[in-house]
């Protein structure tokens, strides 16, 4: 479905807060590492699904800085699954053109899982069918803390010197659409930055059910908002004039 407040050309910005992977799994009286490892089979639907539902970016909460709390062994058992995620799925992604890119610290990392990481990007940096980013080791606080730090030498600053810094990125797209799965209605430290005008979405599904069908539900819901950003009219994302100027 296409809104008229989506010019045709311009694929969404949507991040989704992928929870509930741990009740999922002991409601059915299992671990709840199977509950991420199925979380792993809905990555697969949704990344699949999303060039086909108008998506160009995809921003996936995989592990925030605040889940090192966790017990040793469920950090662990995240981190292979990261692993094998980032390991076995690149022939995919790159035959079906997704880039992948991984935003957060990657200092933090298990031995090997950076070089992964950066091997996963190189080999898929040519993907123009879907920008999947995964957030690993992430707050958004401390990103933009991080790019407030190096704006700080900077004499002059736009939004847009300032959101390259944030995001690591030029022009990267503002985040159209935040899902969270589980009933939880919180942003959790997510794209505080990018997020700033995204319309928001709480589904009861958890993130190992959650399905394409849930997905379109999701957009279908989205395009029928009015997105006014703060003006009286409502308009296109993309044609919101950067007034603001710090
Ligand atoms: C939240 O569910 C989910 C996470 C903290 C991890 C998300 C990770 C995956 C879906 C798989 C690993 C990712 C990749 C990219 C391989 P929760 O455990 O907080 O669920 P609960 O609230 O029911 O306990």
């Amino acid at each position: 479905m296409q809104s008229k407040l989506v010019s045709r050309d311009d694929k969404l910005h949507v991040g989704i807060i992928m929870d509930g992977n741990g009740r999922w799994a002991t409601r059915r009286g299992l671990l709840r590492m199977r509950g991420h490892e199925a979380g792993v089979e809905a990555i697969r639907r949704i990344v699949e699904a999303a060039p086909k539902q108008g998506i160009g970016t995809l921003t996936l909460y995989a592990f925030s800085t605040d889940n090192w709390r966790r017990p040793k062994a469920e950090v662990a058992a995240l981190m292979t699954l990261l692993r094998f995620y980032l390991s076995n799925e690149v022939q995919s992604l790159v035959e079906n053109g997704v880039r992948l890119t991984v935003i957060g610290r990657r200092d933090r990392l298990p031995d090997g899982i950076a070089n992964a990481i950066a091997r996963a990007e190189k080999a898929t940096a040519d993907g123009g069918t879907l920008h999947l980013r995964i957030a690993v080791d992430y707050s958004a606080r401390d990103t933009i803390l991080n790019a407030a730090a190096k704006a700080a030498a900077l004499t002059s600053l736009t939004r847009e010197a300032f959101s390259q810094l944030v995001t690591g990125e030029a022009g990267l797209r503002d985040v159209d659409l935040i899902i969270r799965t589980s009933g939880e209605k919180r942003l959790s430290d997510f794209l505080l930055w990018e997020g700033a005008y995204a319309e928001l979405h709480f589904t009861e599904r958890m993130w190992p059910e959650f399905e394409a069908s849930d997905l379109a539900e999701a957009l279908t819901v989205f395009h029928g908002r009015e997105r006014r950003f703060g003006g009286l009219r409502p308009i296109a994302a993309e044609e919101v004039p950067s007034l603001s100027r710090v």
